[in-house]
């Protein structure tokens, strides 16, 4: 079976074709990181009208690639949510629009799920049950995988996504937008130990995490020695870092599982990578392409469900919001 995959829940529209025996096909992606750059942050309208402008150039670009035309894709998957209500809208139109078009099954996918499953797109693939650490821009959950659609939540940020900490800081200190990989550039040049920031919620019991306190703890020392920029970078990094890898640790010994997966943007941190080798799990990077937002996870993800007999009906449009242990397994 051939899937097309359609992502454009926040600022990078992407398609993609899998092929349950063949595995990935193509894929493109187009960052809209210059266009929001200006503006510090994502603004929701503009990704909405650049995902119209971009997805089907983008399709075109991904079946040329793959020497596929329409005719050959079996079904077409596209993300549904959690993420922005009209980017996500645009995705879900196109994926609807040309699965009516073709006679194809629409189906709705979970971006989340989507990421959990990233690390299936490479080899070798993890098996099922793993533990999946996703840390990004917009998300910090650490989840038991047990098998396709049954997802445990064991632990998440209760207000700001750790990526979105990294990204905070790094503005403050004038590093751009998103600044996570300049910040954690800049933390080479500084001391790990100039500054005590905190460790939140790492005393008490339990797998939840909060990150906006360490962005305050940033914000409170750059005021007040604006000219340690470097130590508050290395100190933000390792406490940030410290912090994610307490959670893993216990959430391995609790869950008793031996494979780590570690997904999203903030995956590619260097630091982190290095601490949770050392805890002496069977650790999984996909690919940095899959790591952050793409289309292949999306397709692979609906491919699966698909082979699985998963069928169109149970569309549910978009849902901003769609907490990833609300799902269940394909219905066949
Ligand atoms: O998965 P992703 O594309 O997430 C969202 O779009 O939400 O990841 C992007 C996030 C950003 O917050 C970025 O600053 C962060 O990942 N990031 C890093 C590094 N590289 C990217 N954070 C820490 N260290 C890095 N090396
Ligand atoms: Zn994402």
């Amino acid at each position: 079976m051939i899937v097309l995959g359609l992502e454009s829940s926040c600022d990078e529209t992407a398609v993609a074709v899998y092929c349950g025996e063949q595995g990935l096909l193509g894929h493109a992606i187009h960052s809209q990181i210059a266009l929001h750059d200006a503006y510090g942050g994502v603004v929701p309208e503009l990704a909405s009208r650049d995902h119209i402008r971009k997805w089907l150039p983008l399709l075109d670009e991904t079946l040329s690639a793959s020497a596929l035309t329409l005719s050959d894709i079996d079904a077409v998957a596209y993300t549904a949510g959690p993420g922005l209500a009209g980017a996500l809208m645009v995705g879900a139109m196109a994926g609807q629009s040309l699965a009516f078009a073709l006679e194809v099954p629409a189906l709705a996918v979970n971006h989340l799920e989507g990421h959990v499953l990233a690390p299936l797109l490479e080899t070798p693939a993890p098996a099922f049950p793993y533990l999946c650490l996703l840390v990004s821009g917009g998300h910090s959950l650490i989840v038991a995988v047990h098998a396709l659609g049954r997802y445990e939540v064991l632990g998440e940020s209760v207000d700001d996504a750790v990526g979105e900490a990294f990204d905070k800081t790094a503005k403050l200190i004038g590093l751009g937008y998103p600044g996570g990989a300049a910040l954690a550039a800049l933390a080479e040049q500084g001391d790990p130990t100039a500054f005590a920031f905190p460790r939140p919620m790492t005393y008490r019991p339990g797998l939840q995490m909060s990150f906006s306190g360490l962005k305050t703890a940033a914000l409170t020392a750059t005021r007040a020695n604006p000219e340690c920029e470097a130590d508050i970078a290395a100190s933000f990094q390792a406490a940030a870092v410290d912090t994610l890898v307490i959670k893993v640790k216990r959430a391995l010994a609790q869950t008793g599982l031996r494979r780590l997966v570690v997904a999203g943007g903030v995956g590619a941190n260097a630091h982190l990578r290095e601490a949770l080798r050392q805890l002496g799990a069977d650790c999984y990077y996909p690919r940095g392409v899959f790591c952050t937002d793409n289309a292949a996870m999306i397709a692979l993800a609906g491919c699966l469900r698909a082979e699985a007999g998963e069928s169109d009906e149970s569309s549910p449009g978009v849902r901003p919001r769609w907490p990833l242990d609300s799902l269940d397994p394909p219905a066949a």
